[in-house]
Order: C-alpha cells, then structure tokens, then sequence
C-alpha cells in the first residue's frame, strides 16, 4: 500500500498545470477581434491564478467560465443569443475528472452564471437539470438570479432584429449562415494533483427554436473530462451531439494520441460528415494543450508553466 502511494505521490509531483479557455468558433470579425483576445486572456489569468496557488482545476474552469460569461462580447451568461421569441435560454455544463462527476443545465432564464448552478448541480445527487426544474433548484441553491436587461446586449439583439424572425425554425440556410450563429465559452484545465476538468456554457444559437438544446449540456458531446483529457467543444450543437465529438477526442487520448492528434482528429471528423463548423480545446493528463477547428476562427487563450502570461489568439 505505502509503495503504491509513494508512486501515486511521484507522478503528482511530476504533475505540470496547465488551462486554456475558448470564446467560440466562427467568424470574428477585425473589429471584435481584440476584444475577443482580451477576454480570453483575461479569463484564462483567473483560472490560472488560481491553479498556481493550489487551487482544483474544477475551480479554475469554473471561475475562468464565470469571467467570460460577464464578458458582453461572448455568447454565454451577459451577451447571450436571443431564441426565436426573443428570450435568452442558456446552456452550461462542468465535469470533474477525477472522479467523473457531471452537471450540467439546459434551457434556464435569467441566472447570472449558469456555470455555477452546473456546478451545484455537479455537487448534488443530480447530472442534468432543465428549464423550470433547474431554476426551481438554482432558488433552492441562492443561485444569483438576474434580469432579461442584465443578459442583454444591443450586439445580440440587433443580430436578433436582422434575422429573419418570420422563419418557420432555427434552421440555418447553409454552412456560413450556421457560422455566423452559434457561440460558446468553454474551459479546460490540469491541476498539480494531476486532475482534469472541463467548464462550457453558451446561449445556444442565434434564433434557436425555444426549447432546443446544444451540444455543451450533453455529456460526451460538447464536453467531456476524464483521467486522460478535458475537452470542451464550440460549434453547430446539433453535428456535435450526433458526432459525440468530445467523447470522440477523450478516447483518442485514451488510445494514445497525443492532445492535437485527438483535436485534428475529432475536428477532420466533424468535416467529414457535417456541414456546420466548430472547434475544440483539450489538456491530456501530461499538460499538453491542443486546439483545432474548421471555422474561420477559434478565439482561445492558453497557459502553461513555460508561459509568463496566457497566449491569446483567435487563429
Ligand atoms: N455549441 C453551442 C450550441 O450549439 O448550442
């Protein structure tokens, strides 16, 4: 028993922390570009500080996801995507590898971080919570509510007004319109414990039928965290969850691909056989950062314990 904990002991001491966070795939255009590269540095320092001080890669991603949900520029908690009737019904989910716990929400109105009641629901005898059942138990939790004006902004609600609101669904007409409407905040990170996490929260898609659900509340599809990777996933929800295109990337890593590897891989696939684009981000258990996409964009920012301060770009 001891010379087993004296080697679990040794692999944690080898143990490098290590984060990156998205702010979505697709086209970003010049004039949001910096502001893009700004959130997500300024998300990732969060994270970071908080792992270098010791602190667990679940509250790392969920306090870097936070950040970016305050952030107006991103589709998720403030400057969230308007749904057909012009509410805002939001996504989120957050996943301890470790240990392989799960919690995700789907569909809530009107709470301020939706990461935080994933990740009450993730500490809780329950995985999934939706609609009016997840907000009866954010009250329960005193999960901090807030108002339609609070996650409005006038970015979201002019792209709202230029839709074509007339239209029967969601649908859109083709793969640059399906770019131009989706959006998604995620996190991933490694701990000096050797543990993995992954945080993902979204608005969903632009216009979106009310009700529908994406791919980063369903496990394995948007997101996924195990002892071998983290991944969280930014893209056309619906060709996410019929791929499983995070449970896809972990079981690469698993096999023995390298974290870029398993990216490239589940992103080449996601091209393969869907029209809608996206990208992903992953951490391996050794540290290593990988990222790929086949939109024009992926905004991201990363850091490592080579790096004096996170790496941002929207390449
Ligand atoms: N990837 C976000 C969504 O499709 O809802």
């Amino acid at each position: 028993m001891q010379q087993i904990a004296q080697k679990k002991q040794r692999e944690n001491d080898l143990m490098s922390i290590a984060l990156i966070v998205h702010g979505g795939a697709g086209n970003i255009s010049p004039e949001r570009a910096d502001a893009a590269q700004a959130g997500c540095k300024a998300a990732a320092s969060i994270g970071w500080q908080m792992l270098q001080n010791g602190g667990s890669a679940l509250d790392a991603v969920e306090a870097a996801v936070r950040s970016l949900e305050d952030n107006p520029e991103f589709n998720a908690g403030r400057g969230s995507c308007l749904n057909k009737d012009g509410k805002i019904e939001m996504d989120a989910s957050i996943m301890d590898g470790s240990n392989l716990t799960v919690g995700a929400i789907a569909g809530v109105q009107l709470i301020r971080h939706p990461i935080t009641l994933a990740r009450r629901v993730q500490e809780s005898e329950h995985a999934f919570l939706i609609g009016a059942g997840a907000e009866f138990f954010a009250k329960e939790q005193g999960i901090e509510f807030c108002t339609y004006e609070d996650l409005l902004t006038e970015r979201q609600y002019n792209a709202w007004k230029k839709h074509d609101s007339t239209s029967l669904t969601y649908e859109a007409k083709g793969p640059g319109e399906k770019s131009e409407k989706h959006g998604t905040v995620g996190a991933i990170a490694i701990d000096s414990q050797g543990h993995l996490a992954c945080a993902t929260s979204t608005g969903g898609i632009l216009n979106k039928y009310p009700g529908r659900v994406g791919d980063s509340p369903l496990i394995g599809c948007g997101f996924y965290a195990d002892e071998h990777a983290a991944i969280s996933c930014t893209g056309y929800g619906e060709d996410f969850i019929r791929l499983m295109i995070a449970r896809r990337a972990a079981s690469s890593v698993a096999e023995g691909h390298s974290a870029q590897e398993a990216a490239d891989a589940a992103i080449q696939f996601l091209a393969e056989h869907a029209e809608g684009d996206g990208g992903l981000i992953i951490i391996d258990r050794n540290g290593n950062i990988g990222k790929a996409k086949n939109s024009a964009h992926l905004a991201h920012a990363y850091i490592n314990e080579e790096l004096a301060e996170p790496v941002a770009d929207i390449g």
